[in-house]
């Protein structure tokens, strides 16, 4: 029998569709999820670890130093349900402090979910481990054995922000209805600061950001037959003051023609793929955010400098005015 080739000719239907409608749209675009293929994660890593990307190592630094004080608001025989596969060191500092009786993280890739699961299951003796591999923006069962536990929903990473808005107060009520009435949850949000900071973090000097955004072409070009000339975009990271939000955009540095499965691009120069929004929150931003998603914040943590908040919030009984 034949080995399979490194290059498979089997194309994945999402990533068509999305790719072939997003680059023909008037303002083009390709969904952040595609950045995240094997090297896009291993860059994404990598920007974890640079001096000028603060959030990772804020956050962390933040979650070690409150865990406790969260730790003391939680009931016992807690549910931990994790939006994504977690964080090789998030994910145990909330486990060692709070010990809860079980740990059900959702993530749509099932190889990563089920070593990550793999390695809180050997580190964690009793706890129950129950991985979900699921899309936890749609709709999803989480495991029986947990129905009667109270639940905490741990949202890490600031990963509300690549949502607009608008996506993201859906996302927060989903949440809420898979958790239901009395959950909690606890939620990462980057902060709004100086934009000299933020162009910093999303184009570092070592050209890793870059790298990562680029990758989206060299898997384009790998995966659907793509003919976009590699040296044809760079990297941007704009600020949108309006919006609050850091966008990553590729921008063609001359008129570019290409084909994607057959199909022709044009892009001028000056011209943009926008491939992510990392959307950042101000104090009360953030708040009204989780309010409007059925959230009531009930306790907040940042970091000295203010640049990165933990929010705990819980999903109270609906009560309209007064
Ligand atoms: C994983 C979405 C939280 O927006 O900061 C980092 C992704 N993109 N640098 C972020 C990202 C470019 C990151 N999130």
């Amino acid at each position: 029998m034949l080995a399979t080739p490194e290059t498979s000719d089997t194309v994945n239907p999402a990533f068509r569709d999305d790719v072939l409608r997003g680059l023909a749209e008037p303002i083009p675009s390709i969904s952040a999820r595609w950045l995240y293929d094997r090297r896009g994660s291993e860059l994404f890593d990598e920007i974890t670890r640079l001096p000028s990307y603060y959030p990772t190592r804020t956050e962390t630094a933040l979650l070690t130093a409150v865990m406790p004080e969260i730790a003391a608001k939680l009931p016992p025989g807690l549910a931990v349900v994790e939006f994504g596969a977690g964080s090789a060191t998030k994910t145990p500092l909330l486990l060692q402090a709070i010990r809860p009786a079980a740990y059900v993280p959702i993530d749509i890739s099932g190889d990563y979910l089920r070593d990550s699961a793999d390695v809180i299951d050997e580190s964690f003796a009793g706890l129950q481990v129950l991985p979900v591999e699921a899309d936890f923006t749609r709709d999803l069962t989480l495991p029986a054995a947990i129905a009667d536990r109270p639940k905490l929903g741990f949202f890490p990473g600031s990963t509300i922000g690549n949502f607009v808005p608008r996506s993201a107060t859906d996302l927060l009520r989903h949440f809420r209805a898979l958790l239901g009435t009395g959950a909690r949850l606890l939620i990462g949000m980057d902060r709004i600061k100086p934009v000299e900071r933020l162009i910093a973090a999303y184009d570092d000097p070592q050209g890793v950001t870059a790298a990562f955004n680029l990758n989206l072409i060299e898997r384009i070009n790998r995966e659907l037959h793509g003919t976009i000339p590699p040296d044809a975009f760079v990297h941007e990271a704009r600020w949108n003051d309006m919006l609050g939000r850091i966008e990553m955009h590729l921008v063609a540095v001359r008129d570019v023609e290409f084909t994607v499965e057959g199909r022709a691009f044009a892009f001028f120069k000056g011209s943009s793929i926008h491939t992510e929004n990392s959307h950042k929150y101000g104090q009360r931003g953030s708040r009204l955010l989780l309010l409007a998603g059925g959230w009531t914040p009930v306790a907040e943590w940042s970091d000295p400098a203010g640049d990165f908040a933990l929010i705990l919030a819980e999903a109270q009984r609906n009560r309209f005015a007064p």
